[in-house]
């Protein structure tokens, strides 16, 4: 939305809200954040083939997949998961980055693939917070949006397109313990 249209709509809205004052107001897209529906998938997977494991993809089900990450700010938001880096993992082939496994011990990540942006970020720290800390990580690698189903990608679905995939040094760093480890709402930015 460019920024006259911007202050259109925030006037459009404005009159709304003096008409029906119990509506929420709709400025976000004025401060760059996330508007619903901006990142919308640009299709989906439909396997062939099921598999096994818990959380693999099964026939019948639909994935979507995304091209697109929702826009970045100083502190952008995303969901925070646990990935396995090492050889053998769940993280399916070594990293995107560098082509190399990591040790769980390193404080590694993997991006959705619209922040991944086709390794701009590559071997670079983002700055995840969360529970009052805050921590310094490195991409190495893609949490893939786009593919998923096959063994590549150890027959995990597509990646949600606001995803940080964190080595467990990660959520160790943060004091993210028991049962909060697995999914948890962040906010991240460029370091
Ligand atoms: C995490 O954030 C999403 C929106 O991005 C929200 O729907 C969800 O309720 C949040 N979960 C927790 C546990 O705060």
């Amino acid at each position: 939305m460019t920024t006259t249209n911007c202050l259109l709509a925030l006037a459009i809205a404005g009159l709304v809200l003096v008409s029906f004052p119990g509506l929420s107001r709709g400025d976000d897209a004025c401060h760059g954040r996330e508007l619903a529906g901006e990142c919308k998938p640009s299709g989906t997977l439909q396997p062939k083939r099921s598999h096994s494991c818990e959380d693999c993809c099964k026939v019948g089900q639909s994935y979507p997949t995304y091209t697109c990450s929702p826009p970045t700010t100083g502190s952008t938001n995303a969901v925070m998961t646990l990935n396995d880096f090492d050889a053998g993992g769940d993280g399916g082939d070594p990293s995107e980055c560098d082509g190399k496994f990591h040790k769980n011990t390193e404080r590694v990540v993997a991006l959705s693939t619209g922040w991944y942006a086709k390794g701009r970020r590559c071997n670079k720290n983002i700055r995840i917070n969360a529970k009052g800390r805050s921590v310094l990580a490195k991409v190495v690698d893609e949490c893939d949006s786009l593919h998923g189903c096959d063994r590549e990608h150890a027959f995990q679905p597509p990646c949600r397109p606001n995803v940080v995939d964190a080595s467990q040094a990660v959520w160790d760093a943060l004091g993210i313990t028991g049962e909060e480890v697995g999914e948890y709402n962040i906010t991240w930015s460029d370091a």
